[in-house]
């Protein structure tokens, strides 16, 4: 035991939890180095970024035919909200038309669930974006079973 000035400097071991709080950072920075460096795990956040795009693409590809929340009332309402937050800013609050067409009349693109749907989830030439990524599956056919209420009614949102 040495002494300065009075000060008595003991000589603490080390507390064996600390030791092992220690070792287990290294061991993790260790293992976080190989699992995230490209060179020795072929990580990448394109590759992680790809999957996670073929995942979500799964969900929209190849969905035709019927709508299934067409007599939805509660799916109607919450397609009124999706249209409003996705669509009108284009296609109007009305549903009349703006940047994009009028909804409620003759449709180009066609107008059976099948078509609406490939509308909506792969976008169409003219400036309609794809929302397939975006809003799934189940949420477009919300927001088709709110749009098709509408053109029932003859076009009164
Ligand atoms: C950035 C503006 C924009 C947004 C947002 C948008 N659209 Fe469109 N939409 C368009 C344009 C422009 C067209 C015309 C495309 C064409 O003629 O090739 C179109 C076309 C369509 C058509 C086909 C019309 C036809 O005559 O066949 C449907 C159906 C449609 N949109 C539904 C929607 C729905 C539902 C949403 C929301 C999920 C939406 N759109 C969001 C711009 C938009």
């Amino acid at each position: 035991m040495a002494e300065f000035d009075g000060i008595k400097e003991a000589h603490n071991k080390i507390p064996r939890g600390w030791v092992l709080f220690f070792v287990g950072v290294i061991v993790w920075l260790v293992w976080y180095i190989v699992s995230y460096t490209p060179q020795i795990s072929g990580w990448s956040q394109y590759k992680v970024f790809e999957e996670e795009m073929k995942a979500a693409a799964v969900s929209t590809a190849g969905v035709a035919g019927e709508n299934p929340y067409k007599n939805s009332a509660a799916a109607v309402e919450e397609g009124r909200a999706l249209f409003a937050s996705n669509c009108s800013m284009c296609h109007g609050a009305d549903l009349k038309g703006g940047v994009g067409p009028d909804l409620t009349g003759r449709l180009k693109y066609g107008d059976d669930d099948g078509q609406m749907f490939t509308t909506v989830s792969e976008g169409r030439p003219g400036g309609m974006p794809a929302f397939g990524q975006q809003l799934g599956r189940e949420r477009i056919w919300k927001v088709l079973a709110y749009v098709g209420s509408v053109r029932e009614r003859g076009g009164r949102p």
